[in-house]
Parts: C-alpha cells; structure tokens; sequence
C-alpha cells in the first residue's frame, strides 16, 4: 500500500503575507500528522518565505512549473536549480491549465520532465481527459496518448501522476470515487506495461476534492492522494482533507 501524498496546487493566489498567514495557522492544524505526506504548490514569489517556515516540518514544497533550460536568454521562466535553490523537492509538470492557456503540448512536458528528474527534483505529471473526450469515449486514448508523449525516454523513479479530468477542475463536478478508480487503474496498468519501478508510482486524483468527498476518493484502492487546488487555499480546508485521507487510509 502506498503512503498517501496530499498536495496543494495554489495556481496563482497568495501574496507573501497571506501565504506566511497559512503556514502559521496551518502547522498548527497537521502537528500531529505522520503517516501522510503532504506537500503545498504555492507561487513562485512565496517560495522562499514558505521554505523558512517550513523548515523541520515533514511539509515539503514543489514548483508549479519549470522551464526545460538550465539557464539563459528566457525571460519569465524559471528554472530547475532556481526551485532546488527555493526549497522545492517536486514540480508540478503538465497541468491542464498549462497545456491550455501557454500552449504546453506532451514534447513540452517531456522536455520538462527530463530536465527536472536530471536535477533531481521529484515531478508531478498531470494528466486527463476534456467532458468532450469522456463523452465520446476516449478517455483512455487521450490518457495513454499523454502518458507516452510525456513520459518518452523517462524512467518512472521519481515520479508521481495525477490524474485530473478537465471538467472536474474547479467545477466542483467531481469525478465519482468509481470513475476516478476506474481511470487510476488503466493509468497503473499502462505503467506497467512501460517499465521498471512501476508499482513505487502514487496517482492521485485531482479536481474538486473538498473535506467533504476526500474520504470516498481514498477507499478507492487505486487512489494514493490527491491534488487539490480551491480546497487548500484555506488552512483549515486542507487539513480535513489531509485528516479524511488519514481516516480513509487507516
Ligand atoms: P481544484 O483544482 O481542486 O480547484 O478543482 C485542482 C487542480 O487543478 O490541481
């Protein structure tokens, strides 16, 4: 059984005060957690502020994007050193918003993948499927068309996928429990088929998870967390959701 992996997605909301207002509140909300893993996406600005406070906590911080060079001439962009050097451990690669609003396609997210595993960040891969694409039955096309685009030369160490259906992003249409677990199962099936380490990958599930459906999503036995974005902008929010997936786990 995989350890659980709660991870919140900020997207672009937080100043540097507000954030440094959730980690105080929040730290004292998880204190006594320690059989989840919890890791908290805010922007880039309040990385640093966040790393100091986190500092001998379990907590740990990831980017929400890279760029795929080490260095040089790419205005606004930032690179893997940069989050190693911010206090991140893992990047988010490949979110639904990325692909759809900045033109990322699965080349895009291969290259970033590549260039964060060589500089030993952890990466999150998000993939999933429009409303378009499940009505017409493709979900599972879409899922392995992502999966080997993005993942293409990758070894699986290092590596965690959530699955994120487009239309349970921020809707608060969440997929049912059986619709994430089905999906989950085909994705640990295809890295299966793919190769070595295969079994070590979490996938969580994104897109509406509350305090409120988190703990049916984490019966499921295919669901090892979640990402959560509304849901973990308060502190108090995301910790029943890291409390829920503890309670649905034990
Ligand atoms: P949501 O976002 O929880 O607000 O639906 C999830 C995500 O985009 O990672």
């Amino acid at each position: 059984m995989h350890r659980p992996l709660i991870a919140a997605n900020w997207k672009m909301n937080k100043t540097i005060g507000e954030t440094e207002d959730f980690i105080h509140s929040f730290l004292a909300m998880i204190k006594d957690v320690d059989d989840v893993d919890i890791l908290i996406a805010p922007p880039f600005t309040s990385l640093s502020v966040a790393s100091s406070l986190l500092e001998n906590t379990t907590v740990r911080l990831a980017g929400q994007n890279v760029f795929y060079e080490e260095k040089g001439a790419f205005t606004g962009e930032i690179s893997p050193s940069m989050l190693l050097s911010a206090g991140c451990s893992h990047v988010i690669i490949g979110h639904s918003e990325r692909r759809q609003y900045f033109s990322e396609t699965d080349e895009i997210v291969n290259k970033k993948i590549k260039i964060a595993r060589k500089n030993g960040l952890e990466v999150i891969l998000c993939i999933g499927e429009s409303l378009q694409e499940r009505e017409e039955g493709k979900t599972f096309d879409v899922l392995s068309r992502q999966l080997t685009g993005s993942l293409k030369d990758v070894p699986l160490e290092g590596l965690t996928i959530a699955y994120e259906p487009i239309w349970a992003i921020g809707t608060g249409k969440t997929a049912t429990p059986e619709q994430a677990n089905e999906a989950h199962a085909y994705i640990r099936q295809w890295l299966r088929d793919y190769g070595e380490g295969s079994e070590r990958v979490r996938i969580l599930y994104g897109g509406s998870v509350t305090p409120e459906n988190i703990k049916s999503l984490m019966a499921e036995p295919e669901v090892n967390g979640a990402l959560v974005g509304g849901a973990s902008l308060k502190p108090d929010s995301f910790a029943r959701i890291i409390n829920g997936a503890r309670e649905a786990t034990v």
